[in-house]
């Protein structure tokens, strides 16, 4: 059996793709990248078929992270049955997706769906917050890389292949 898993923020270009990034280095450094698949997509459509932001690509690059061939899309009704985990960037994305799920009629989704802040919560933050304004791309990377660690764990404990 197979994960999937599809982070969505706003624009996809900032902080879900950083999160998609980081998370499919640390699937293959744990050499599980046979048992799970990492995606990304917005609830936005400003900047689809865009490659990240370059706040985000900086960051990746300097921790040798690659983001080659990343390009935003939107969030689809088949998303819904194509992942296991469905994790938001921030509570309004997350209450995009679920509005996104009510106008679909699908009231059983397979997924779970919850914030990403959801898997830091030491932090006493809801939200990842955006650097699209505040140009704090560093922060981001930071709470992406603590909040991808625990996801994983969490997904290897859902699987039972720890
Ligand atoms: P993201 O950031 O949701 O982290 O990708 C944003 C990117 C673009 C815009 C807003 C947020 N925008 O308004 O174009």
């Amino acid at each position: 059996m197979k994960a999937h898993i599809l982070f969505v923020c706003l624009g996809n270009i900032c902080r879900s793709p950083m999160a998609e990034a980081v998370m499919r280095h640390q699937v293959e450094q744990a050499h599980l990248a046979d048992r799970i698949e990492v995606d990304s997509a917005g609830t936005g459509d400003w900047h689809l078929g865009h490659p990240p932001h370059e706040g985000t690509r900086k960051l990746l690059d300097q921790h040798q992270i690659s983001h080659q061939g990343m390009k935003a899309r939107l969030v689809a009704e088949s998303d819904f049955e194509s992942f296991d985990y469905i994790v938001c960037l921030d509570t309004k994305n997350l209450r995009d997706v679920r509005e996104l799920l009510e106008k679909a009629g699908i009231e059983e989704s397979g997924a779970k769906l919850f914030t990403f802040m959801e898997l830091l919560p030491d932090r006493g933050i809801a939200d990842v917050p955006d650097p699209y304004y505040d140009g704090n791309f560093p922060f981001v990377f930071e709470l992406v890389d603590s909040g991808c660690k625990e996801l994983l764990k969490r997904i290897q404990a859902d699987m039972k292949f720890v």
